[in-house]
């Protein structure tokens, strides 16, 4: 059979900002023991396994993910006791921890690279990737080559101890290490089980798929002209000895543990691409994070641009989910299951419609495409609450995230210097608002912003000062508290949603078939699994919209199974399907009834 059930293609995964979720100690940053205070609210959801974004010792320049030391907890968060404290919970209640792998690049911070930045001679030297400067025709000194940070600038940063540039594809303070090096890949196997072995259950795999870079480096070729770095990733995503590693991976580490895997693979739309981390019969990893759906509002261009906001249609959307849900099935490729994660805006409101009207129904309804697609189910926190982004109104200082303070001071240099006549001196009233409006839309803040408790002082997040500001418009009317105690809300709805896709394996293993590629208003499909059929139709629109069943043979001896409007769901007259705004219904036929 294709489709062994496993307890990791089951479950349903809880990712935890920890910075955000709840505040112990009223330091104004979240903490284990805040996250160990929740483990109810989360079984009560129906999590299985929480996620925990990283945790590990950080200086935080990139929130946890430049870590300075593998081996313990960063003091904001608690300590290795905390931590012991939130496994033993979490067991006691049967479900797992999946912990994040940061291991592309460590902090700068980090001993190994204090010792490899020492001398050239240090054993540690070749652990990250040194190289010696470039020097134009003017005897100017220049990066070894020219590719961009994704954090913008240059890739390569200068240090003058020893006279060389070191690589980092994200900030400067996240140098990338070097995986030709058996004894680097040694010391990420050792880390490994060190949290193995204290009982952690799996592992996200940040940027995964950038660990192994081309030889020699090459310079981009220029597809940004007015810019001096350039798009590098096509010589660092998915190279030439990236499996080759993760099957290394495999055979010392992941074999040895019944544990779940996922790895983080950005800058690949190419399903056969990341087939190969995937495909059982290669041993590399359970599933990956894509990012086809969430990049589809993304302008197409060779630059990235994340943050401007592109319009998208659903055809474009449905072509994406539909092309991944049938992607090699037959050979055992698994999805993972996400719309939201710390990267990214709100789903609502990027997906669905946040205005005050349609936000619960269309909240809903992106849950129901959630839970009605085959995959690891992955929720991140307060999704299950339908949390917005924050507002327009906000100004530049209330982005904590450097990516989007990196952009948004780069541009705005930019256009001084334009508005100036190249001198950069004139400080006139640069007009931002288009890079807010992107930002507002696309900026990874919102995923950050702390969770909504209560309608108490901040968000019932601190008793303290937030690190970032809670949206606090938004949580005295829309928070969990309110939403526990409402059988209409829309955490109830996610609560119902996920006991029911746990009760129908249809729902997690079925084929799928999309009923309709070009319409633009209702996405329908069907799933199929060991002869019972689900039937999902998904109004992407504030109208009224009747669907025409594409055949008379889909619905026979089907009834609705849930709605998202709390009266009338399925309302199916002959081949007619009558669609409200935002409407969901999901239909299930009996075992005997599927063709
Ligand atoms: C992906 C993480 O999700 C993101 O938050 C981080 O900035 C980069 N990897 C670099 O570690």
């Amino acid at each position: 059979m294709p489709h062994p059930e496993t307890w990791w293609k089951d479950a349903v995964v809880y990712q935890i900002y920890p910075v955000s979720f709840l505040d112990s100690n009223g330091d104004g940053f979240g903490d284990l023991n805040g996250i160990t205070s929740k483990l109810d609210y989360l079984q009560d959801l129906g999590v299985n396994v929480v996620w925990l974004s990283p945790i590990y010792k950080s200086p935080l320049a990139d929130m946890g993910y430049d870590i300075s030391d593998y081996r313990d907890i960063d003091p904001r968060y608690g300590t290795l006791d905390d931590w012991d404290k939130l496994l033993a919970g979490l067991h006691g209640r049967h479900m797992k921890l999946m912990m994040d792998l940061v291991v592309n690049h460590t902090s700068d911070e980090h001993a190994w690279f204090e010792q490899s930045k020492s001398a050239k001679e240090n054993p540690k030297r070749d652990w990250y990737i040194w190289r010696p400067p470039k020097y134009d025709v003017d005897g100017n000194r220049r990066p070894p080559n020219n590719w961009k940070a994704q954090f913008q600038g240059s890739a390569w940063e200068y240090d003058e101890t020893t006279d060389e540039y070191y690589l980092h594809l994200y900030h400067t303070k996240q140098p990338d290490l070097n995986w030709e090096n058996p004894d680097v890949r040694q010391a990420v196997w050792e880390l490994m089980r060190f949290w193995l072995d204290r009982g952690c259950d799996g592992f996200r795999m940040d940027v995964i798929n950038l660990i192994s870079k081309v030889e020699g480096l090459p310079d981009a070729p220029i597809t940004i002209p007015e810019d001096e770095y350039q798009d590098a990733t096509e010589f660092y995503a998915n190279g030439p000895r990236v499996h080759e590693f993760l099957q290394e991976m495999h055979s010392k580490v992941l074999s040895q543990y019944d544990i779940i895997t996922v790895g983080e693979t950005p800058f690949t739309h190419s399903a056969s691409e990341l087939a190969r981390y995937v495909l059982p019969a290669n041993k590399e990893l359970n599933m990956v994070f894509q990012f086809e759906l969430v990049d589809l509002d993304s302008p197409r261009t060779a630059q990235r641009m994340p943050f401007i906001h592109r319009p998208w249609k659903l055809s474009e959307f449905r072509e994406i989910v539909g092309r991944w849900q049938t992607f090699k099935r037959d050979e055992g490729f698994w999805n993972a299951v996400f719309i939201e994660n710390h990267d990214q805006g709100r789903s609502v409101t990027r997906w669905g419609n946040d205005a005050d009207a349609w936000r619960v129904l269309s909240a809903k309804m992106l849950a129901m495409l959630e839970v009605t697609l085959g995959g690891t189910q992955y929720v991140f926190q307060g999704q299950e609450l339908g949390l917005r982004n924050f507002p327009r109104s906000w100004g530049i200082e209330e982005y904590k995230d450097v990516a989007s303070q990196n952009i948004y001071h780069e541009i705005l240099e930019q256009r001084r210097k334009r508005e100036s006549g190249g001198t950069g001196e004139e400080d006139s009233q640069i007009d931002m608002s288009d890079i807010m409006d992107g930002l507002q839309m696309k900026a990874r803040d919102h995923g950050r912003i702390p969770m909504q408790w209560d309608a108490t002082g901040h968000a019932g997040f601190t008793t303290g000062t937030p690190w970032m500001r809670v949206n606090d418009d938004d949580y005295p009317h829309w928070n969990a508290a309110l939403q526990l105690d409402d059988t209409s809300s829309v955490r109830s709805f996610w609560k119902n949603a996920l006991r029911l896709r746990k009760e129908h394996q249809v729902l997690i293993y079925g084929d799928f078939q999309d009923l309709d590629p070009q319409n633009e208003d209702v996405f329908a499909y069907t799933r199929t699994y060991r002869g019972v059929r689900a039937v999902v139709a998904l109004n992407f629109t504030s109208k009224d919209i009747v669907f025409n069943l594409p055949s008379g043979e889909i619905m026979p001896g089907i009834s609705p199974l849930f709605g998202n409007y709390p009266v009338g769901n399925g309302d199916v007259q002959g081949n007619e399907l009558k669609l409200r705004p935002y409407e969901g219904t999901v239909y299930l036929s009996t075992p005997d009834t599927a063709t």
